[in-house]
């Protein structure tokens, strides 16, 4: 969507904003002063392996970060999740701040590794299970509601052996850990995530590299696995509609990462339509099979044959009865928004440094605009207004679907208690969140911040962090800090947003 158009947007939507009494502006970098309604859910978020340690407990099985890590040479300063913020002993120190910040939902993920140690056998790990119904348990207790992901990139050792996600049968075992995730904790879950950022799972993991387990097939895999996590995804859904839902009544989706992405030229029709293909080739990917009609984005299906000279495209086909079947594998949409890109076609100069594959068959140079200031990770740069931008963006492909935005957050490099930079992030970003839902009606539903606590950053360790609460991680007690931000959120929380200084007084 063009910005042009984001602005006639907001102006056209003035109506409703104004008969809900708000101060409005329509303008994209003017503050907006307004307030979510109280059924809107305002959360923070973990998973399993940035928090939790104990990576060899109580049964757990070695899963491909455990091996990543350890292996060495590919994190910084060779660091590990071995004992993160040792939140598998320490969780009840979590709640606590939780309980603090007064947050509505707590995003958490489980690790398969821990539930079923060997998914070749399925074996439930009791152990396990008790420590997670002890978290939930504490959770309801405390009136939070746990917003559960199942996968958080941790998949167990075995299973990479095995075949990895290009082995048919792991759609059979992920439907297996599913169940034993439902049975067990269903009546403690009101949301589930199949998966988290299966882009990242797909490209990082087995395209680029630099994620576990870092095996470099820009070309052919992060399609293949894509087209399985897919199925994965389908075939839990279905099981929780057909044997939990009456009994649970929870929601079941999965959560896609995107950048928002602009035309460079917003007037150049060619960077029109290259940012359009960017978003297809990035969220389309999988959003265009679950939310529109069980396939892939037909400029996607398109431009990856284009690219296919053997005449045989590298992306694989769904049969039409698998259409049928993921079509419609959704409760809610999950969104994780960090940043904005620009986009315009990609040259013939451009495209020679890319390798052939995913980046390549997408033919959009992406680049960032030199005034936006970039935080501590290379593809963060705060861009408020993308955050509107990507929610008009769902709400026109995908038939305003209720939207959780299950990540969003900003990184430093040293932890600082006086984070003034992230408390400008959030407030700028949740603006303009709620200028999404009142200026344009985007159904947005809840909102989550990335992160409650410094935490293991994947590749980068210990070295860039989220947390709106410090932590030491040489202390062994890895006590929780709470920083400037946490503060800012509590307050944000308990307004419901911003309200208006004219009116509060
Ligand atoms: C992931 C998180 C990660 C965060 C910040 C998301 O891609 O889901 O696990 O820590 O971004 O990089």
């Amino acid at each position: 969507m063009s910005r042009r158009r984001m602005w006639l947007g907001a102006v056209f939507s003035l109506l409703p904003a104004l008969c809900l009494g708000a101060a409005v502006s329509g303008d994209r970098d003017v503050f907006y002063y307004g307030l979510l309604p109280d059924t809107f859910s305002w959360g923070v978020s973990t998973a399993a392996y940035q928090i939790e340690g104990a990576w060899n407990e109580d049964g757990k099985s070695e899963h491909i970060w455990d091996r990543f890590c350890h292996e060495g040479g590919h994190v910084d300063l060779n660091a590990t999740g071995d004992v993160a913020c040792d939140s598998y002993h320490k969780w009840r120190d979590d709640v606590t701040i939780l309980n603090e910040v007064g947050v509505n939902h707590y995003r958490m993920s489980l690790s398969w590794s821990r539930l079923v140690p060997n998914p070749l056998t399925g074996v439930v790990n009791k152990a396990a299970v008790a420590h997670y119904l002890q978290v939930l348990a504490a959770l309801k207790q405390a009136g939070i509601k746990p917003l559960v992901t199942l996968f958080h990139w941790d998949l167990p050792q075995i299973l990479e052996d095995h075949g990895s996600w290009g082995n048919d049968s792991i759609v059979d075992m992920f439907e297996h850990y599913a169940d034993v995730a439902f049975g067990s904790f269903g009546h403690l879950v009101p949301y589930w995530i199949t998966f988290n950022e299966p882009w990242v799972i797909t490209w990082q993991g087995y395209g680029k590299g630099d994620y576990a387990p870092g095996v470099q097939e820009p070309a052919t895999l992060p399609y293949l696995y894509a087209h399985n996590i897919i199925k994965c995804h389908a075939s839990a859904w279905h099981l929780y509609d057909r044997k939990y839902r009456a009994r649970f009544h929870g929601k079941v989706s999965i959560t896609l990462n995107t950048d928002f992405f602009a035309p460079r030229d917003p007037d150049d029709p060619q960077h029109v339509q290259a940012s359009e293909r960017a978003a297809q080739f990035s969220l389309g990917w999988f959003a265009n099979p679950i939310y529109v009609n069980g396939d892939y984005p037909q400029v996607m299906k398109e431009y990856v044959q284009r690219h296919s000279p053997q005449g045989h495209s590298r992306l694989p086909e769904f049969t039409s009865r698998e259409q049928l079947w993921i079509k419609g594998t959704f409760d809610f949409f999950g969104l994780n928004h960090y940043s904005t890109s620009l986009c315009e076609p990609a040259d013939a100069q451009y495209q020679a440094t890319v390798p052939l594959g995913y980046l390549g068959d997408m033919e959009v140079k992406l680049s960032r605009d030199p005034t936006w200031h970039q935080a501590a990770s290379y593809y963060l740069f705060y861009v408020p207004w993308g955050m509107r931008g990507i929610l008009n963006y769902i709400r026109t492909h995908y038939q305003n679907v209720p939207v959780m935005v299950t990540e969003n957050g900003v990184t430093d490099n040293n932890g600082t208690l006086r984070d003034s930079h992230r408390v400008e992030y959030l407030r700028s970003y949740i603006d303009e969140l709620i200028k999404a839902v009142r200026l344009d009606g985007c159904n947005v539903i809840g909102y989550t911040v990335w992160s409650i606590v410094d935490n293991f950053e994947w590749a980068r360790g210990y070295t860039e962090r989220f947390g709106i609460y410090y932590v030491d991680f040489n202390d062994p007690e890895r006590r929780r800090v709470p920083k400037d931000s946490s503060r800012f959120y509590k307050r944000v929380i308990a307004d419901r947003g911003f309200p208006d200084p004219g009116i509060v007084g």
